[in-house]
């Protein structure tokens, strides 16, 4: 018996790429694992009318933790368009796998470090090191939808909103309505995780983002939460800032963030932001954790023209596979990926398309698991 099951879900596109990067790493560090294949993707909602089938969510109840590659949300070509639409006739309709299984499954934080590795020609600039806490179930993605708005959810829109409410006098059908959802549960439980974090790693500061100035409610609930577990948390000094404004301060002074905690929407927001100052997607890592299962993958799509050539940077995903080992446990086997990962690009010899090389998807696995 192996000590660990992983599910592997490789997903599409360039997803099955860099999963097979990632798998070469973990082989050559002699993780003590067995590897499950799940089904997952668009291929399965094309001929099932389900991205993410009952079966895989079965597998995820019964491993430790899984590696997750990317989604082709869109279709690829007009047959499979034609087929989606008919699908969704029969009442599929399709929601995003991945923002499902983090809800599915409370995988409520979401991880995502940026880290600006010596030598690496495509850093913003040098000693960025950042770490965003990004909550991962509700908020905008809390998948409370209406288009069109339903009668009864209208009138009683418009009998509670104020006077000069925009859709006062329209249809349901003349807009649509997304509900940004926050709980008290949901904010805490991430901003904890936040602080938490910055007190075992020996970090000073936690920027808490928001929008509370205009967003009163649900980011004013998030602001007031960082404020008072803040309390709990002498050490470590707590600062805050508006979505828009912190978009700004982190182009200008990247080096002066530390660990940064958003609700679901400008998390995903920043997380890009961050990542094209360490190089761009090939670098940004993630992981979606709950308190039973954690799910690690590369913050990067399918990337569909891409697909089959092998071509893409593999970092993101090797080094999401190293914060899994650290999730299980395996701190020294993570330690060592991300030293090897350091070394590779440090020494810029074998360096993929984005970073100005020829060298391929696999070759980057290869120099990597060489190291180790
Ligand atoms: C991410 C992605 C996803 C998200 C998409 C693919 C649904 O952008 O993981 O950041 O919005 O969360
Ligand atoms: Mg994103």
């Amino acid at each position: 018996m192996k000590k660990y099951k992983i599910a592997w879900l490789p997903g599409d596109g360039v997803g099955i790429e860099v999963l097979e990067a990632a798998k070469i790493v973990l082989d050559r560090a002699a993780l003590d694992a067995e590897y499950i294949h799940g089904d997952i993707g668009w291929e399965f909602w094309c001929k099932e009318g389900d991205a993410f089938p009952e079966r895989t969510i079965s597998l995820l109840q019964n491993v430790d933790a899984a590696m997750f590659g990317a989604i082709t949300s869109k279709p690829a070509k007009e047959a499979e368009h034609e087929l989606a639409i008919a699908l969704k006739g029969q009442g599929f309709t399709y929601r995003s796998p991945i923002v499902r299984m983090r809800q599915l499954f409370d995988l409520y934080t979401c991880l995502r470090p940026c880290k600006a590795y010596p030598g690496n020609p495509l850093n913003y600039k040098e000693k960025i090191d950042l770490v965003i806490f990004r909550e991962n179930t509700e908020d905008l993605y809390a998948g409370v939808e209406f288009s069109p708005v339903p009668p009864e959810l209208s009138s009683k829109l418009s009998e509670l909103s104020k006077p000069f409410a925009p859709f006062k006098n329209l249809n349901g059908d003349e807009y649509a309505l997304s509900c940004k959802v926050n709980t008290k549960k949901g904010c805490e439980r991430i901003i904890r995780a936040a602080f938490e974090f910055a007190k075992k790693n020996n970090r000073k500061k936690v920027t808490v983002v928001h929008k509370a100035n205009v967003v009163r409610a649900t980011d004013g609930l998030f602001l007031e939460t960082a404020k008072s577990i803040a309390k709990e948390y002498p050490g470590i000094t707590m600062d805050d800032a508006n979505i828009d404004a912190m978009t700004m301060w982190l182009l200008k002074n990247p080096m002066s963030y530390d660990v940064m905690v958003a609700p679901n929407l400008y998390g995903d927001i920043i997380s890009d932001l961050a990542a094209q100052l360490v190089g761009g997607l090939g670098f940004g890592c993630s992981g979606n954790i709950g308190d039973k299962l954690a799910v690690f993958e590369p913050s990067h799509g399918s990337a569909p023209k891409y697909a089959g050539q092998y071509k893409v940077n593999p970092i993101a995903t090797i080094l999401a596979a190293k914060m899994m080992l650290d999730w299980l446990g395996e701190t020294d086997k993570a330690a060592s990926i991300e030293h090897a990962v350091a070394e590779v690009i440090r020494e810029g010899r074998v360096r993929t398309y984005d970073m100005g090389g020829d060298a391929k998807t696999l070759d980057i696995a290869r120099a990597v698991a060489r190291k180790l």
